[in-house]
């Protein structure tokens, strides 16, 4: 699938990735201000994203233990989600999302 990323200097990039995570394609692909220090497991917060509200369906909400974690994170909004919680399938092709700050 392919996945734009949009930056916080507020550059867009889209990359294309067939299976892992978002969190592990985009530190792949060096997409700023992704960082994945916890290796994906809901426990850092550097993965965190915003989902277009018109494509939250695509993604879907996060579970109780990603939500906790978003809970310590100061920007979180509606549509937030930690990458790494979010599995690259065909079914999230065009997505965007936003890298939050
Ligand atoms: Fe740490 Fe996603 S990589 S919470």
């Amino acid at each position: 699938a392919k996945i734009t990323f949009i930056t916080s200097d507020g550059k867009t990039k889209t990359v294309e990735g067939t299976s892992g995570s978002v969190m592990e394609l985009a530190v792949q692909n060096k997409i700023k201000g992704i960082d994945g220090d916890c290796g994906g497991v809901c426990s850092c917060a550097t993965c965190h994203v915003h989902v277009k509200p018109e494509q939250w369906n695509l993604t879907g909400a996060p579970d109780e233990l990603e939500n906790d974690m978003l809970e310590f994170d100061e920007n979180v909004s509606e549509y937030s989600r930690l990458s790494c919680q979010i599995k690259v399938s065909e079914d999230l092709d065009g997505l965007e999302l936003t890298v939050a700050k």
